[in-house]
């Protein structure tokens, strides 16, 4: 009996160790599985939002290193990372300035907006801090091509259904994304569509002026020594200038020292002339001018689904949408009525469409 004690303890040991790897193998497997679902349909329920406050964060890599790994492009500026969380979810951490965090508010709010207009795709984006560093967090979205590669931007285009195209160019105008473009969208194909992923949308914090099928005017810069006096007057689209092959010393040459040293050391050109208004003491550059491959944010198409979402936006809704930013500098009466003045743009347009189908011009 002696002799089979250690015996019987070894099969003892064994099977512990046996079930014990079980439990971490079936772990490993439960444990990477996000507890909820994550494809773009889900993405209005709110499970999401919530389960990315509360996660604990497990790893935190730069978006740069990440997407270099698996042979993708990295064309953007900021401080992007790209962070695991004890719950399975994955999500992109970008992180702004404590006194700057006017960008991570208008991400957040264009996630609202798609909630409430039920379009674009938004991937669900909350406020965070993460080891102090405060911005925002926007769900992680796998996909195995990439945008910037030649031709795959504009092949998911011609994949992508007249309504969802439409309706994310009517959110770009309406709520004033202009930064657009195949460097901010990312393409996710399912079994039975090809999904436009609209990320990126700080830009809509941008004050600016539109006219329907033409390219912002988006403010870059205010300068009280530029002494317009033209508040009264209506936006001069037409009296725009260019200043061909821009360089930080043609502009600085050309606009004087009315801008900040800083201001013409960010330049960029992108490669296009640089097109401008100045206007209510301010700088207004209309990105994207001369780029004959820029898809515009304009649609023959409106559906009587978006016209009611896009006529039933008004100043409480748009409150609504942008209550994390109302403490922002960009949140203004004036931002908010821009947004309603570029909706009634649109209203208008497909109003006289609908007239001359029916002879009525
Ligand atoms: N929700 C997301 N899911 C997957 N990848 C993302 C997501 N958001 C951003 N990325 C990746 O991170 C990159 C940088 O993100 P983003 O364009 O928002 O950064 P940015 O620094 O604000 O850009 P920019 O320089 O254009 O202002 C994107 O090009 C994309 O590859
Ligand atoms: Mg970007």
């Amino acid at each position: 009996m002696k002799s089979r004690i250690p015996f019987l303890l070894s099969i003892l040991f064994v099977s512990i160790n046996t079930a014990y790897a079980g439990i971490q193998e079936k772990s490993k497997t439960t444990c990477c599985l996000p507890p909820v679902n994550t494809h773009p349909e889900n993405w209005k329920n709110s499970e999401i939002a919530n389960l990315l406050k509360k996660g604990k964060v497990v790893s935190i890599r730069s978006m740069r290193e990440h997407l270099h790994s698996l042979g993708k492009k990295a064309e953007f500026d900021g401080k992007v990372f790209i962070v695991e969380f004890d719950n399975g979810l994955k999500a992109v951490f970008k992180s702004f300035s404590k006194d700057d965090l006017e960008d991570a508010y208008a991400e957040v709010a264009a996630y609202q907006a798609s909630i409430a207009l039920g379009f674009p795709n938004v991937p669900p984006t909350i406020m965070t801090e993460i080891n102090g560093m405060k911005g925002s967090l926007q769900l992680f979205v796998e996909t195995n091509i990439d945008a910037l590669d030649p031709g795959i931007y504009e092949t998911a285009l011609k994949e992508t259904s007249l309504e969802d195209k439409a309706n994310l160019k009517l959110f770009y105008f309406v709520f004033g994304q202009w930064d657009s473009g195949a460097h901010n969208t990312l393409i996710f194909k399912d079994k039975v569509k090809t999904y436009l992923i609209a990320i990126d949308n700080s830009g809509i914090r941008n004050h600016q002026f539109v006219k329907y099928g033409s390219l912002p005017f988006v403010r870059l810069c205010y300068s009280d020594s530029l002494q317009t006096n033209d508040w009264h007057k209506p936006f001069p689209f037409n009296e725009a200038k260019v200043i061909q092959n821009p360089t930080s010393e043609k502009l600085k040459k050309i606009l004087g020292n009315n801008f900040p040293e800083s201001f013409y050391q960010s330049f960029k050109s992108y490669g296009y002339p640089f097109r401008y208004v100045i206007y209510r003491n301010s700088l207004w550059r209309q990105f994207h001018a001369g780029d004959e491959k820029f898809v515009v944010s304009f649609t023959n198409h409106l559906s009587d689904q978006t016209r009611k979402k896009l006529k039933s936006l008004n100043l409480a809704r748009l409150k609504k949408i942008f209550a994390c930013a109302k403490n922002a500098d960009f949140l203004t009466p004036a931002y908010l009525n821009a947004i309603l003045d570029r909706r009634n743009q649109v209203l208008q347009y497909f109003d006289k469409q609908s007239a001359s189908d029916k002879g009525e011009f």
